[in-house]
C-alpha cells in the first residue's frame, strides 16, 4: 500500500482524503460539522471573488468546458491563450510565456525538454514531486544539494562544470521559490551570486510565491530582487489563482523551443478556454486590486506572530505557508489533529513521515485573504490549549476514535 496507503484502514476519509463539503470558504463542513478551514491554497480569496466567479460562469456558459478541442499545436490554439501569454510575460518581466494545461505535467515536461544526456541538473533536496519526476526522465547526470545549502550547491556546481566541460552541455539549477511544505524561500540571491563563478540557468517553481510574494505579486524573484536572473519562471494556477493550469516564462528562444518540445503539452489537450478567460480575469484583479494581497499578509502576520509568541515552532517560513511543528509519532499526530478538528472545529492538514522526517509532526496552516483577525484569535487560543494537552503528554496514549464517517 505504500508509506501512507498503509494507514488506509485507520485514516482514509479522515486524515487522508478528508471530504470538505460546501462552497470554498473559511468555513466548510467536515464529518458532519462546520469547521474553520486553514488548509486551502486560496491565498488571495480568488475562489470567492465575485468577479472571478462571474467570469468563470459566463465563460463556461458561452464556450463550454470542451472548447478548444485538441492540443495547442494541432487545433487547440485560441486568441485567449495568446492574450494570456502576452499579458503574463509582461507581468512577470519576461520576453515570452506559454500556458500549461496543468502545473505538474507542465513542470515534468519543462525539465524533460530542457536537458539531454550532455547536460547536468543540480537540484535542492526538498524539491517538489513534479521536479523529481521531471528529473527521472533525465538520462544525464544530476546532483542534489541539501535544502538551501549554498556551500554544497557551490560544490555541486563545480562538479557539474567539470562534466559539461567534457560533454559540451549545460547546467540547469532547479529550485522552488517558496517551499510549499514549510514556507521558507529558496535562496535565490545565493544562487544568483554563484552565477559569477559558474555558467548555469535557474529554473524556479514558484507555485506558492506567485500572487503572494513581491510588491506586485510576481513571486519570490521579485520579493528577493532577482527576478531578472530567474532564467525560467514556472507557476501554477492551483494556488493564488484558485484555478487549474499554469505557465512558464522565459527568453523568447527558450519558450519557442519549449512549445514544440514539452511532451505533456504537445501531446495533450490545451487548457480549456473558459479557464483561460478565468485566468485573464484573475491576472487583471492581481494587477488592479492590491487589497487582497494586503489582507492576506495582515492575516499571515497576525497568525505567525501569535504562534511564535505562543511558543510554537513555525520553522523558517517567510511566506504565508505556516507550519506548526511538534515532536512525536503517529499516535500523537492523529490525536492532536483529532482534538483540533473535533473539540475546536479547526481543520488543518497534518503531515507525517515520510513527507517530514521521522519524529516530526507538522500541522500546516494556510492563511488566506478570506480569513478574519477573529479567526486568527480563535485559532491561537485553541492551539494554546491543544499545546498544553500535548506538553502534558495527553496525546501519547491511543484514544480510539469514533467517527461516524468510517
Ligand atoms: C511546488 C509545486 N509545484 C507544482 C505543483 C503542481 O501544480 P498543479 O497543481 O497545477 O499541477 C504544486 C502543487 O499544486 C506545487 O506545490
Amino acid at each position: 500500500m505504500g508509506p501512507l496507503g498503509k494507514y488506509y484502514e485507520d485514516g482514509h476519509g479522515y486524515y487522508f482524503f478528508p471530504r470538505l463539503d460546501g462552497p470554498i470558504s473559511s468555513r466548510m463542513m467536515f464529518n458532519g460539522k462546520e469547521k474553520l478551514v486553514w488548509s486551502l491554497n486560496n491565498y488571495l480569496g480568488f475562489a470567492n471573488h465575485p468577479e472571478v466567479r462571474k467570469t468563470d460562469a459566463e465563460a463556461a456558459a458561452k464556450y463550454g468546458l470542451a472548447y478548444q478541442m485538441g492540443a495547442r499545436m494541432m487545433s487547440g490554439q485560441t486568441k485567449f491563450h495568446e492574450q494570456f501569454e502576452h499579458e503574463i510575460a509582461e507581468f512577470v518581466g519576461k520576453e515570452s510565456a506559454y500556458l500549461l494545461n496543468y502545473g505538474y505535467p507542465g513542470m515534468v515536461s519543462i525539465i524533460d525538454a530542457l536537458v539531454d544526456r550532455k547536460d547536468v541538473i543540480v537540484y535542492d533536496s526538498s524539491a517538489h514531486a513534479c521536479i523529481i519526476d521531471g528529473m527521472r526522465l533525465h538520462i544525464g547526470k544530476r546532483f542534489v544539494y541539501p535544502h538551501n545549502d549554498m556551500e554544497s550547491l557551490d560544490k555541486q556546481l563545480a562538479r557539474a562544470t567539470k562534466i559539461i566541460e567534457k560533454t559540451g552541455g549545460g547546467i540547469l539549477l532547479i529550485t522552488e521559490g517558496v517551499y510549499g511544505m514549510v514556507g521558507d524561500l529558496g535562496d535565490l540571491k545565493g544562487m544568483v551570486e554563484l552565477k559569477k563563478k559558474y555558467n548555469f540557468r535557474i529554473l524556479v517553481d514558484d507555485a506558492h510565491g506567485f500572487g503572494t510574494m513581491g510588491a506586485k505579486g510576481i513571486g519570490t524573484g521579485e520579493e528577493l530582487g532577482v527576478q531578472d536572473e530567474v532564467d525560467i519562471h514556472f507557476a501554477t494556477f492551483a494556488k493564488s489563482f484558485a484555478g487549474i493550469g499554469g505557465f512558464v516564462a522565459s527568453k523568447r528562444p527558450i519558450i519557442k523551443y519549449l512549445i514544440y518540445n514539452m511532451r505533456s503539452q504537445v501531446y495533450a489537450k490545451s487548457l480549456p478556454v473558459a479557464m483561460t478567460i478565468g485566468a485573464l480575469k484573475r491576472l487583471e484583479i492581481l494587477r488592479n486590486e492590491p487589497q487582497h494581497k494586503e489582507k492576506l499578509w495582515t492575516i499571515v502576520n497576525a497568525l505567525q506572530k501569535g504562534l511564535r509568541e505562543g511558543g510554537f515552532n513555525i520553522g523558517k517560513t517567510k511566506s504565508p505557508v505556516t507550519p506548526v511543528l511538534f515532536s512525536g509519532g503517529l499516535i500523537e499526530a492523529s490525536n492532536v489533529t483529532y482534538e483540533l478538528r473535533e473539540k475546536y472545529n479547526i481543520f488543518c492538514t497534518v503531515v507525517i513521515y515520510p513527507v517530514v522526517p521521522k519524529g516530526v509532526i507538522m500541522l500546516r496552516l494556510i492563511p488566506t485573504a478570506i480569513h478574519s483577525l477573529e479567526d486568527v484569535e480563535y485559532t491561537l487560543d485553541s492551539f494554546a490549549k491543544v499545546k498544553k494537552d500535548f506538553d502534558t503528554g495527553l496525546f501519547k496514549d491511543f484514544r480510539p476514535m469514533k467517527l461516524e464517517s468510517f
